[in-house]
C-alpha cells in the first residue's frame, strides 16, 4: 500500500518534470521569436509598434496619430465597416466612424465579453478600455457568466465556444495572432464565428502587428541628411532561436553566408547573446542589414521582426515571410529588401555588397523616416464603433479554408 503510493508519487513527479522540461524547451525556442511579445498581447494590439510621438508636425492630424486632434464627424454615409470582399483593411474607416444617431440616443452600452479572460489584453473590466474612443459606449467583461447577455464575445481559442449557446444577435469574434501553422485547425468551427480579428487584411477587425500611415499620402520620402552607414562596421545579422521553420529560412541564411558575412545569433548560429544581460537588439546598430525572416511564409504575416527589430535599430531589413505585395502595403515605402526579388541568395548578396559600397544608395532605405507614423490602431475603439454600427449579419461558413486554405501559405497545411 505504502509502496504503491510512493510509486504513484514518483510517476507523477516524472510526468511533471517532463512537462517542465518541455515547457522550458519551447520557451527557449521562442525566446527570440517572441522576444518583444513577452509583453502582453494587448501591447501588440494596442500599440504594437506605437508612434512614440517622435516627429513634430504643425498640421492638424486625425486623432489616431500621436498628438492628433481631428475627431471623426458623424456622417450619414453608409459605410461598410466589415470585410465584404473588397480590398483595403478598413482600419482608418473604422477609426473615423461614428454612427449617424450615436449622440442622439441615450447610449445603451454594448457589452463585450473577453471569454478567454483579460489578462493577456492587459485591460480591466468596465468602461476604461473605451475611455478615449470617439465611440465609447461599450463595457468590457471577463466573467463567463455574462455570456448570455453579451453583445459580442471575443474568443482567443476557438475551442472555448464548445459549451456556449450563441445568442441570436450576438457577435462571436475570433482573434488570431499566429500564422496558420501555429494556430488550431479551424475547419471544425464553420458557421460559428461572425467576425474575425487577425493580422490578415481580409479580416473584419484587422489587427496588424503595426500599421504605418503617412501624414500626407503624397509625401512618402524625404532626404534625411544623415549617413546611416557611418558607424556600421558589419554586414548582415540574424537573431533567431527556432532553427526548424517550415520556410527553410535557415537554409537560405546559410547559403547567403557563403557569399557575404552573416552573423547568426542564437540557437541556430555561432554567436550568442545573453538576454538577461543586455538588449540583444542593440547589437544590430553595428550592422547594415538584418534578416527579418518570419517562421512562416503566409499571406500578410508580418510581425515585430520587421516593425520593431529592424526599424527601431536603423538597420535595413531583408524580409522573408508574407508576399512582396503584403510588405509593400504594410511597410513604409522603400524600407525593406524582399528575398523574392532575387533569384537566389547569391544574387541577393551581390546587391547587398553594392549597397555596402554605396552609402547614398544605402541611405535611400531610410528616406521614409519622418513621413508618417506607426499608429496605434485602437482595437477596442474600433470594436466599439463596429458594435454601434448598423452591421448586417454575417458568419464564416468555411473558416478553415479562409484561414489556411490553398494559396494562403507557401507550403500547404494539413487539415
Ligand atoms: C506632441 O506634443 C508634445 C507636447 O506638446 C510635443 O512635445 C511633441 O513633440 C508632440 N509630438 C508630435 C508628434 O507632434
Ligand atoms: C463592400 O463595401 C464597399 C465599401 O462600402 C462597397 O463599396 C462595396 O460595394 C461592397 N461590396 C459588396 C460585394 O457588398
Ligand atoms: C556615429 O557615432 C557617433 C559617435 O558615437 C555619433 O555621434 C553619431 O550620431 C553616429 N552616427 C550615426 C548615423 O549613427
Ligand atoms: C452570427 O452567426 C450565427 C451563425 O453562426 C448567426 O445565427 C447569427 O445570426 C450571426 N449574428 C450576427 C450578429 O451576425
Amino acid at each position: 500500500m505504502f509502496r504503491t503510493r510512493n510509486l504513484h508519487k514518483l510517476i507523477i513527479f516524472i510526468l511533471c518534470a517532463n512537462l517542465a522540461i518541455l515547457i522550458l524547451y519551447t520557451q527557449k525556442i521562442y525566446q527570440f521569436e517572441r522576444y518583444f511579445a513577452k509583453k502582453e498581447i494587448s501591447i501588440q494590439i494596442q500599440t504594437k509598434v506605437n508612434g512614440n510621438c517622435l516627429s513634430v508636425t504643425s498640421r492638424l492630424l486625425p486623432w489616431y496619430f500621436c498628438n492628433g486632434t481631428l475627431l471623426p464627424h458623424i456622417s450619414n454615409r453608409r459605410v461598410n465597416l466589415l470585410f465584404n470582399g473588397s480590398l483595403g483593411d478598413r482600419i482608418i474607416e473604422q477609426l473615423m466612424y461614428i454612427p449617424k444617431d450615436y449622440r442622439d440616443k441615450n447610449i445603451i452600452l454594448k457589452k463585450v465579453l473577453a471569454y478567454s479572460g483579460l489578462k493577456g489584453w492587459a485591460k480591466n473590466a468596465g468602461r476604461k478600455a473605451f475611455e478615449s474612443c470617439p465611440v465609447a459606449g461599450c463595457s468590457l467583461s471577463d466573467d463567463p457568466q455574462d455570456a448570455p447577455n453579451a453583445d459580442a464575445i471575443l474568443f482567443q481559442n476557438p475551442e472555448d465556444t464548445r459549451f456556449l449557446t450563441q445568442g441570436l444577435d450576438q457577435v462571436w469574434i475570433l482573434y488570431l495572432l499566429e500564422s496558420p501553422y501555429h494556430t488550431p485547425k479551424l475547419h471544425l468551427y464553420d458557421n460559428i464565428f461572425n467576425w474575425t480579428a487577425t493580422y490578415r487584411e481580409d479580416s473584419d477587425l484587422v489587427t496588424p502587428y503595426a500599421k504605418w500611415v503617412y501624414y500626407d499620402a503624397r509625401v512618402t520620402q524625404k532626404p534625411q541628411g544623415v549617413n546611416y552607414a557611418l558607424n556600421k562596421t558589419k554586414k548582415v545579422a540574424w537573431l533567431v532561436s527556432n532553427c526548424k521553420a517550415k520556410n527553410e529560412r535557415k537554409e537560405y541564411a546559410l547559403e547567403l553566408q557563403n557569399h557575404i558575412s552573416v552573423d547568426i545569433y542564437g540557437n541556430c548560429g555561432q554567436w550568442s547573446c545573453d538576454q538577461e544581460d543586455m538588449d540583444c537588439f542593440e547589437l544590430l546598430k553595428d550592422y547594415k542589414f538584418y534578416l527579418s525572416f518570419e517562421n512562416s511564409n503566409c499571406r500578410d504575416y508580418i510581425t515585430e521582426k520587421l516593425f520593431r527589430n529592424a526599424f527601431e535599430y536603423n538597420v535595413v531589413p531583408i524580409v522573408m515571410g508574407a508576399r512582396k505585395q503584403d510588405y509593400v502595403r504594410s511597410a513604409p515605402s522603400n524600407s525593406f529588401i524582399h528575398v523574392n526579388d532575387f533569384n537566389n541568395p547569391e544574387d541577393l548578396a551581390q546587391y547587398l555588397k553594392r549597397l555596402d559600397q554605396d552609402d547614398d544608395l544605402y541611405n535611400t532605405y531610410f528616406n521614409w523616416k519622418g513621413t508618417g507614423e506607426f499608429i496605434n490602431t485602437y482595437f477596442w475603439c474600433r470594436l466599439c464603433a463596429l458594435l454601434h454600427s448598423p452591421y448586417s449579419k454575417k458568419w464564416y461558413t468555411n473558416l478553415g479554408e479562409w484561414w489556411a486554405g490553398t494559396g494562403i501559405c507557401d507550403i500547404p497545411i494539413r487539415k
